[in-house]
């Protein structure tokens, strides 16, 4: 036996003496009275209460498994219980969802840090009922803790934020009254929930775009087909009408393209240098003609060096002509849009970076449309935007594409003053 072992075998011995206490003082005491008015002899009284206390010490005592929540109050009790609690704690904090774990008086013993920060918990020990309020979980962990069978339950929390959860209730079978005896595990469907109606949203939108020109188109067929068959007028007029529809058409259906394009590839980061100066005047070029026929001055004050990114030509191509296109079309007649590029050193992030405003004195955007504008299909006013030939496409993809390019965007703007959206690039 090495040193430890004896060590632990005394302590043990003393363990058991002291958990015996109270029957080797009635024992002592028995042998006392059996001393005094018996014929026991001092020697034989002490060889029996030698041997008794040997058999204490050396035995082990049948009662001390049994009596676990008795022994939690003593100092030793309390810390085999937390020994027994560790293991439990760690796996539960290893996990991402939110966990608790529950007695069986559905008391709190211990919740993981998701758990803790979801449901505002700061001390362990309260009723679930303090915890979350929800009747369904409430009459679930009854159920549970009556049956001892697991189960199943979808919940929505109100409080701290609006929530939905499936929760999975596991009996964990313990012996203890106030040991872990139920396992409650939340998994968060409210980010799936709110993808899913993202989806059904963009669906619902992309078929109701197209489906507007469509319905133009086949309306013209028709009345090319029955009243104005013999009309010169009418079908040169209409046919006008119609290849405006099917061009809007063309338009959507390449917006969408291009955004299902810059989504796939969004993790694909781009690994060619690109001179952005080059490419900004070559979008002024081609936009030119657009902003003449508006009146609109396009100022462009390229600086004396090439400025480089790390980019993909068309991608980035495609954000330069939807912003300088924008402030055209949602400029002033006869007013001007301004074009310049700027370093940032403002210690924001840790590559050097540079900026590119794109600046207008048109209509203005209010505030409250700011944080939408670069959700799809998203459009201050809808029937401005169609007769623009807008698709509300644009900034959607220019978001994509500049997370794409881990740049970022904007958009300040003074309703009746103007607006300046700004992108920000990684320089190469
Ligand atoms: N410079 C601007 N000034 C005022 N409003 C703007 C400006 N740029 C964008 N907007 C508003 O933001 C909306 C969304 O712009 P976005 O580029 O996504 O769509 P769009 O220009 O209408 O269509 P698309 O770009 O697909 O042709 C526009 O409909 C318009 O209401
Ligand atoms: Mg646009």
């Amino acid at each position: 036996m090495n040193q430890l072992t004896i060590t632990e075998f005394l302590l043990r011995a003393l363990w058991r003496l002291k958990q015996s206490w109270h029957y080797l003082l009635a024992i002592a005491f028995t042998q006392i009275l059996l001393f005094l008015y018996t014929d026991l002899t001092l020697k034989w009284a002490l060889i029996a209460f030698g041997l008794l206390v040997a058999c204490f010490a050396l035995l082990n005592n049948p009662l001390e498994d049994q009596r676990p929540t008795t022994m939690s109050k003593s100092q030793s009790g309390k810390k085999k219980k937390g020994d027994r609690l560790q293991p439990f704690i760690e796996l539960i904090e290893a996990l991402p969802d939110p966990i608790l774990l529950l007695d069986r008086q559905n008391k709190l013993i211990a919740a993981n840090h998701q758990a803790r920060t979801n449901f505002e918990i700061t001390n362990t020990g309260q009723d679930i009922s303090a915890i979350i309020r929800t009747p369904d979980l409430l009459e679930a962990v009854s159920r549970t803790v009556s049956s001892h069978e697991s189960e199943r339950v979808l919940i929505q929390t109100r409080i701290p934020v609006e929530r939905q959860y499936m929760v999975n209730l596991v009996w964990l079978a313990n012996g203890e009254v106030r040991g872990p005896s139920l396992l409650i595990h939340f998994r968060d469907l409210s980010e799936q929930e709110r993808l899913n109606r993202m989806r059904s949203d963009f669906i619902a939108n992309a078929s109701h775009e197209l489906r507007t020109p469509l319905a133009s188109l086949l309306g013209f067929i028709d009345t090319l087909q029955g009243p104005a068959r013999n009309d010169e007028d009418a079908r040169d007029k209409f046919l006008g009408v119609m290849a405006k529809q099917g061009k809007r058409m063309t338009r959507l259906i390449d917006d969408l393209l291009s955004l299902s394009r810059v989504e796939m590839n969004v993790h694909q980061h781009p690994s060619d240098r690109l001179d952005v100066t080059g490419l900004i005047t070559h979008t002024i070029d081609i936009l030119k003609p657009l902003a003449e026929g508006q009146g609109v001055s396009l100022e462009w004050q390229s600086p004396e060096k090439p400025v480089e990114t790390i980019g993909d030509r068309d991608e980035l191509s495609q954000v330069f002509q939807n912003l300088i296109q924008n402030a055209i079309k949602y400029g002033r007649e006869g007013g001007y849009v301004k074009i310049s590029l700027r370093d940032v050193n403002d210690g924001s992030t840790l590559r050097p970076r540079f900026a590119i405003d794109i600046e207008d004195n048109g209509i203005g955007i209010q505030s409250h449309h700011i944080p939408r504008l670069t959700e799809r299909f998203y459009r201050v006013d809808v029937e401005q935007s169609r007769e623009k030939g807008g698709t509300g496409l644009g900034l959607a993809i220019v978001k994509h594409i500049l997370t794409h390019h881990r740049g970022e965007l904007k958009i300040q703007s003074k309703p009746g003053t103007g607006s300046t959206f700004t992108i920000f690039l990684p320089k190469a």
